[in-house]
């Protein structure tokens, strides 16, 4: 297994390319509770903590609105495959992982992969910022299902989403809304 990330340059990289609201609810604070919450259920999941940290910040990273964007996912995985090796480089398996998370989360409800359901929980996880509570059966991992990790999460997003970006305001709380964060 090899990885190899400088943080700072590929996030400057991510910022500037990035279309929307660093501040808003799929910027950058949603990206840093995403790694923070993936690097405790990798913990215990035993997924990969190199992918699950670099999904946290490449999965929303070219979404062209905050509302249902399903192409957000595979124009991260075409990123991601256009900076491996000059911001990031992982080994093929790590890479391949990094793709597939990237790619399904958009869509993807499960995966038989334990690296990439993790990436995907992590995600769920952090939708108290848009007023949802997280739905254990839509959580792939025993970690991400125990009730005390789910009220973790939950009580940080809300914490930290900002008045001005209420739940109800959210683009993304629609009935009917299968949300993926
Ligand atoms: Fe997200």
């Amino acid at each position: 297994m090899s990885t190899q990330v400088e943080l700072h340059p590929l996030l400057t990289h991510l910022r500037h390319r990035f279309a929307l609201d660093w501040h808003g609810i799929h910027g950058v604070a949603h990206w840093a509770r995403v790694a923070r919450i993936g690097e405790r259920l990798a913990a215990e999941s035993g997924a990969r903590l190199d992918v699950v940290r670099l999904f946290a910040f490449f999965h929303d990273s070219c979404r062209e609105s905050d509302g249902w964007d399903t192409q957000h996912g595979p124009r991260a995985a075409m990123l991601v495959e256009s900076l491996h090796g000059s911001h990031f480089s992982l080994d093929r398996s790590g890479l391949a992982l990094l793709i597939e998370a990237c790619h399904g989360h958009t869509h993807g409800d499960f995966h038989d992969d334990v690296t990439v359901q993790t990436c995907w929980d992590s995600d769920r996880l952090d939708l108290g910022r848009v007023g949802i509570v997280p739905d254990p059966e839509r959580l792939g991992t025993a970690a991400a299902r125990r009730p005390e990790v789910i009220t973790w999460a939950y009580r940080w997003s809300i914490a930290a989403t900002p008045a001005s970006r209420t739940p109800a305001r959210s683009p993304l709380r629609r009935p009917g809304c299968r949300c993926r964060s």
